[in-house]
Order: C-alpha cells, then sequence, then structure tokens
C-alpha cells in the first residue's frame, strides 16, 4: 500500500500528468484538496473509488482515512492543486505518515506560477531583464515568513517574482516594491489562470490597486518585474547565427566538432 502525492496542475483538467492520471485510475481511494482541485479530475478514479473532499478535515483526520485505507490495504491517490514542491502541505502529511511506517510517491504536477506565464503568453527569464523567478508569497492569518524572506530583500534583486497567496495584502505588495522597482514596473495579475473564467490584469505598481475589481480576491498570482515589458531584452545566444556550440559546431577547430550525443 501507497500514498501517492500528485499535483493535480492549476485548474484544467487536462492540465493533469499522464503519470498522475494512471495513478488515479489505479486508486480505491482517492482525497483531494477540494479548495482548488477541480472535481473534472476526479472523473479518472475507479467508479467505485471512494473519494473524499479533505477541504474542511484537519490533519489527524486526513491521516486517520490515510491509517484505514493502509489497514484495508488500498493505496490512497491523494491530490494538490498545483505542483506539490510549493504550498501543497504535503511535508507535514509525509512526515506523519513515515512515522506510521507508510510508504509514499510524489508524482509533480503543472505549478500555477507556469501556467499563469502561459496565460500571459511570455517568459519569465529574458536575457538582460531578469533571469531569476522568485516564487514568494506575502505573511498570512496562518504563516508567517522567516526572517530575510520579505518582500522588500528579494525586490532588492530587481528580478521578476512571482508572489502568491497575496492577493489579499495588495497594499503591501506596492508599497515594499515601489521603492525597488519604480511606480511604472509593470505588474500582472492572472486570476484563476488555466480556468475557464480565468483574468488577465496588466498594470504597474502604481495602477494595480485601482485596476482589480473586488471579485478578485483569491486564486490569483501577482506577477511583477521588468521580463512583463515584453521588450528591451537581448536575443539569447542559444539561437544566434555565430555562437559556437554544442549542437551546432561553427568550424572544424570547435572543441564541439568532435563531441558525439554519447559523450554526454
Ligand atoms: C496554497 S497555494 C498552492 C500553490 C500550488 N501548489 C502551485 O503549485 O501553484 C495557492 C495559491 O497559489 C496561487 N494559485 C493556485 N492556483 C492558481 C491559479 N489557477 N491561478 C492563479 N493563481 C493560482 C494563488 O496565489 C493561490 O493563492
Amino acid at each position: 500500500m501507497t500514498v501517492h502525492f500528485i499535483g493535480a496542475g492549476p485548474g484544467a483538467a487536462d492540465l493533469l500528468t499522464l503519470r498522475g492520471r494512471d495513478i488515479l485510475a489505479a486508486c480505491p481511494v482517492c482525497l483531494y484538496a477540494g479548495s482548488l482541485v477541480p472535481e473534472e479530475i476526479l472523473s479518472h478514479c475507479p467508479a467505485d473509488a471512494k473519494v473524499v473532499n479533505t477541504a474542511a478535515m484537519d490533519l489527524d483526520a486526513i491521516v486517520g482515512e490515510i491509517k484505514a485505507a493502509h489497514a484495508a490495504g488500498q493505496d490512497v491517490a491523494r491530490l494538490h492543486s498545483g505542483d506539490l514542491s510549493v504550498w501543497s502541505a504535503m511535508g507535514e502529511q509525509i512526515r506523519r505518515l513515515k512515522a506510521e511506517g507508510i510508504p509514499v510517491s510524489v508524482t509533480p504536477g503543472v505549478p500555477s506560477f507556469a501556467a499563469a506565464a502561459a496565460a500571459l503568453g511570455t517568459e519569465l527569464t529574458l536575457p538582460g531583464l531578469g533571469q531569476s523567478v522568485v516564487l514568494t508569497r506575502t505573511p498570512g492569518r496562518a504563516s508567517s515568513m522567516p526572517e530575510g524572506e520579505s518582500l522588500a530583500n528579494f525586490a532588492k534583486t530587481g528580478t521578476t517574482l512571482a508572489i502568491h497567496l497575496s492577493i489579499g495584502n495588495l497594499d503591501h505588495v506596492v508599497d515594499s516594491l515601489t521603492p525597488h522597482y519604480g511606480a511604472d514596473c509593470p505588474v500582472a495579475v492572472v486570476y484563476r489562470a488555466s480556468w475557464p473564467d480565468q483574468q488577465i490584469i496588466r498594470a504597474t505598481l502604481e495602477t494595480l490597486k485601482a485596476s482589480l475589481d473586488e471579485k478578485i480576491s483569491r486564486t490569483a498570482l501577482i506577477l511583477v518585474g521588468p521580463v512583463l515589458k515584453g521588450e528591451g531584452f537581448d536575443e539569447s545566444c542559444l539561437y544566434a547565427t555565430d555562437y559556437d556550440r554544442r549542437y551546432r559546431p561553427q568550424n572544424a577547430d570547435s572543441p564541439w566538432s568532435s563531441w558525439s550525443h554519447g559523450d554526454d
């Protein structure tokens, strides 16, 4: 018996991985985080599967469900939104399951920042403008931030920020970032990326608050940084005509000309 943690993706049912789908189809028990995981994904569960929405359950109750499945020798699919590596609460569940001697596997999912970037049709790294992406959040009622992980500290780098769980904290976002990025720095808010009611709001740090209506109060990502201008960046060397590289040696003297794919 194994508990299979599966990233369910950002919302669109067809952004679940094939591996995730196949595991779901093979598990007689499915626990899903109902606040963000779309019900359509549950259609991959066997018709007679036990399917439990954990949105209103605490950790003890969730582990209780898993222990019952363990006692019955039944595999469990555990679905969380997006990818499991960020803000999924997978870590605390795995810690409990390890203590119980219950095996786990982890299948990644499409994270919301990637779905938001896709909705914008943009790269979050552009040569000369931004070469890093910081996935972060602001403090909330249930979560403080470790010292040093302030927006102002990340802002000092000037790179692209993907700010999660913070659409209700706009004053703090704007006040922390404006001194570093400038009031005219582009911002994009993507509400429910990949859902049928997805919305994109483009603004600057100065106009952000006035650009959002109150319907956008959760499930939104705030992207900030010069890359969102989509202009003023350099072309990469990757496709430059004269760039000598492993897959495109320029002449017989190139260090790459004797390289074969088997070398790697
Ligand atoms: C608890 S976190 C889960 C993050 C998730 N594990 C991931 O990989 O993106 C929830 C936050 O992620 C962001 N989020 C999740 N799904 C989203 C979506 N479809 N569109 C925009 N933001 C989303 C929002 O900032 C939301 O407040």
